[in-house]
């Protein structure tokens, strides 16, 4: 059994899998759901001085991810004060608590939600290129809660100049990444928008937004030395694997605790040891950022490697022979791929279900 527990700024969570704000976070019941799903820790849903008016419909399922227009906390914060903070609390695990918008709001949250936290989320809509906005709100919350502060962050292209930005206002962690958008989806049988937003836009999530938030956690782990909460569309062991090895110190889920209820955080945890074990790591602190140490011996080339072929692991399924665009792989009684065909484009090492398929680097 490896060591699942991490410590990040001298908080101890049991392990590194935990929800991040949003429905399966909404009050303090499901922090308790969260609690006993096997959930390392509790992030609630963001709340800010007034409830939101939030549009519906507000979700919808698409093909690969998921939508959503939804907005922080529908509940007063007299409500999450009163009763839903305390019942969190009771889960026994440490509380991140959510909190918004602008450095005002967010200098009036945290002096209320001080009581209750083990750590600040600050999320941020306003991220655009003027920066400026979130050194204000980080100030805010350190001045009105002495606990860490982690800063929310939305994808952007030039997501290191604003971790580092956010590192040097005094932030003590990033939490990344936000949903990705706007974006928007149709219901073809009516023709309708799924989302009942004003413009009828909605954020995307979910296992479409994984590559994007994995390479936003890589390049900010590269740039800053705060830890990373890693977000975007975990919903396995192997994909908070991923994560960790691209910089993040734990991992948040929201869309995969949607869609398949508050166990999959030990589910999760669960699948994270069984590839740590089965892979000779003793402790998740191993692989972190296992990717950007690895980076150091990338090589960048445009002249083709032939992939190798395990034959004791090759199936001959035909998975790689039908979808290879170059037409090189052939199946007799083994696999072959034709070296002058091969433009070493890699698509079937990533296809193939049994891993047969290797390129040298
Ligand atoms: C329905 C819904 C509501 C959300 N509400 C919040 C919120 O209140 N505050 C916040 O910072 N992020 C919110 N998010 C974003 C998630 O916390 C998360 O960053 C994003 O969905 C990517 O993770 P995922 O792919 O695991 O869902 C919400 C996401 C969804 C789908």
């Amino acid at each position: 059994m490896a060591k699942l527990s991490v410590n990040i700024c001298g908080i101890e969570f049991r392990n590194p899998v935990m929800p991040a704000a949003g429905p399966p976070v909404r009050n303090g019941a499901m922090a308790k759901a969260a609690a006993a799903g096997g959930a390392g820790g509790i992030v609630t849903k963001t709340v800010s001085v007034v409830p939101a008016d939030v549009p519906r419909p507000c979700m919808a399922e698409v093909k690969g991810g998921f939508l959503n227009a939804e907005l922080w906390s529908e509940l007063p914060k007299e409500q999450w004060l009163e009763h839903e903070y305390q019942e969190a609390q009771e889960t026994g695990l440490p509380l991140i608590i959510g909190i918004g918008y602008t450095a005002d709001q967010i200098k009036e949250m945290s002096r209320l939600v001080k009581p209750f936290a083990d750590a600040l989320e600050l999320s941020t809509h306003y991220v655009g290129n003027d920066i400026s906005p979130i050194t204000g709100a980080v100030k805010a919350a350190k001045d009105g809660a002495d606990v860490p502060v982690f800063v929310k962050l939305s994808p952007h292209n030039n997501i290191q100049e604003i971790a580092l930005a956010v590192e040097e206002s005094g932030a003590d962690g990033l939490v990344m990444i936000n949903s990705f958008g706007p974006c928007l989806g149709i219901d073809i049988e009516t023709g309708r928008l799924y989302m009942g937003s004003k413009d009828g836009y909605g954020w995307l999530s979910g296992s479409a937004i994984r590559p994007l938030a994995l390479r936003c956690v890589f390049d900010a782990a590269r740039a800053v030395k705060i830890p990373i909460f890693g977000v975007g569309g975990i919903s396995s062991g192997r994909d908070a694997a991923e994560m960790l090895m691209a910089g993040a110190s734990a991992v948040q889920i929201c869309t995969s605790a949607i869609i398949k209820g508050p166990g999959v955080y030990g589910k999760i945890a669960a699948q994270l040891n069984d590839f740590l074990d089965s892979h000779g790591y003793d402790a998740v602190d191993d692989i972190k950022g296992l990717a950007v140490k690895k980076f150091a011996e990338h090589e960048f080339r445009t002249s083709p490697k032939v992939p190798v072929v395990d034959e004791e692991l090759c199936r001959l399924c035909s998975i790689c022979e039908t979808s290879c665009p170059y037409q090189a792989i052939s199946r007799t009684n083994v696999l072959k791929i034709d070296e002058k065909e091969c433009f070493g484009c890699g698509l079937c090492v990533s296809r193939c279900p049994q891993r047969a398929l290797t390129i040298s680097v």
